[in-house]
């Protein structure tokens, strides 16, 4: 019987995620079907519960049910647990197992595919949402010499601080203490850059060859990388974060890792076999 994966959110005519994971299988010599679901607002339980029902073995998780998702699973791992969020769902016979490869998807593309190592460098996280939270514990792990956090809200990144004080130091910085203070890495985690404007940074943050790292991706050079490349740093969308989220989540479903680059390299030239 082929397995069946799915991709869960509302609304989700355009996730990529079944093109990457059949471009993975493919890759492999799987064969694997892989369904966008929708799920209506308040139901994501329900429809979790009958595509197991159907014998779905795995889903994805996207807006707005990773919290949902985090709250249904029987079990999580570190990553959901910190992130209070999962991407990833496994359907075992013991139970739902939940995941979040989100943040180990920013540190790959980051790390592996930008070669930009985190460790000893001046990271700034701006957001204090649930993209942000899922990214803190594996930045704290790659071993940085100082991670901030800010947000419009500097309430939120306040509490985001505290959540992770146990894991490891995140100064939450109100947007004034911005000003002068330069980072090796900025990562945009705010859902700003999917409208027009500006996250809270100033071009002071932008240190010398800095990575400006915007989690958005379909949007072009947003303004937030804008500014960045306006002062000279290098600049990444997010479409790297979202395949390597994926491969990650591949490997937990079929044991096997993904070769990632040929898929990137695709879908940045928008082959159809991507
Ligand atoms: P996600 O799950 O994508 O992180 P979220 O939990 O709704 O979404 O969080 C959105 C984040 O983007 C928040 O940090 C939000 O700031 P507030 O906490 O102040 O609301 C931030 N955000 C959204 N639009 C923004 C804008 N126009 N300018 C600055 N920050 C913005």
């Amino acid at each position: 019987m082929t397995p069946r994966f799915a991709v869960i959110g509302n609304p989700i005519a355009h996730s990529k995620s079944p093109v990457i994971h059949a471009a993975f299988a493919a890759q492999l010599g799987l064969t694997i079907q892989y369904d966008r679901v929708l799920a209506p607002p308040g139901a994501f339980a329900a429809t979790a519960e009958g595509l197991r029902a159907e014998g779905v073995v795995g889903a994805n998780v996207t807006l707005p049910f990773k919290l949902d998702a985090f709250r249904y699973a029987d079990t999580l791992s570190v990553a959901a647990r910190q992130a209070e969020a999962a991407n990833t769902l496994c359907f075992g016979k013991d139970g739902v197992a939940g995941h979040n490869t989100d943040g180990i998807g920013l540190l790959r593309d980051i790390q592996d595919n930008h070669a930009y190592p985190l460790r000893g460098k001046r990271v700034l996280v701006v957001g204090a949402g649930g993209a942000a939270r899922g990214a803190i514990g594996p930045l704290l792990e790659a071993g940085p010499s100082y991670l901030a956090i800010s947000n419009r809200t500097p309430e939120k990144a306040a509490d985001i601080a505290r959540h992770f004080a146990s894991v490891g130091k995140v100064e939450a910085l109100a947007a004034a203490a911005l000003a002068g203070n330069a980072f090796d890495v900025v990562i945009n985690a705010t859902s700003a850059s999917l409208g027009d404007p500006l996250p809270p940074v100033t071009a002071d943050v932008f240190g010398k060859d800095a990575l400006a790292y915007d989690m958005v991706y379909g949007k072009g050079v947003t303004p937030f990388l804008e500014l960045a490349r306006q002062s000279g740093a290098r600049i990444s969308d997010g479409l790297g974060m979202l395949i390597e989220q994926a491969a990650e989540g591949f490997w937990l479903w079929h044991g096997v890792r993904p070769q990632t680059a040929p898929v990137l390299a695709a879908m940045r030239t928008g082959l159809p076999d991507a």
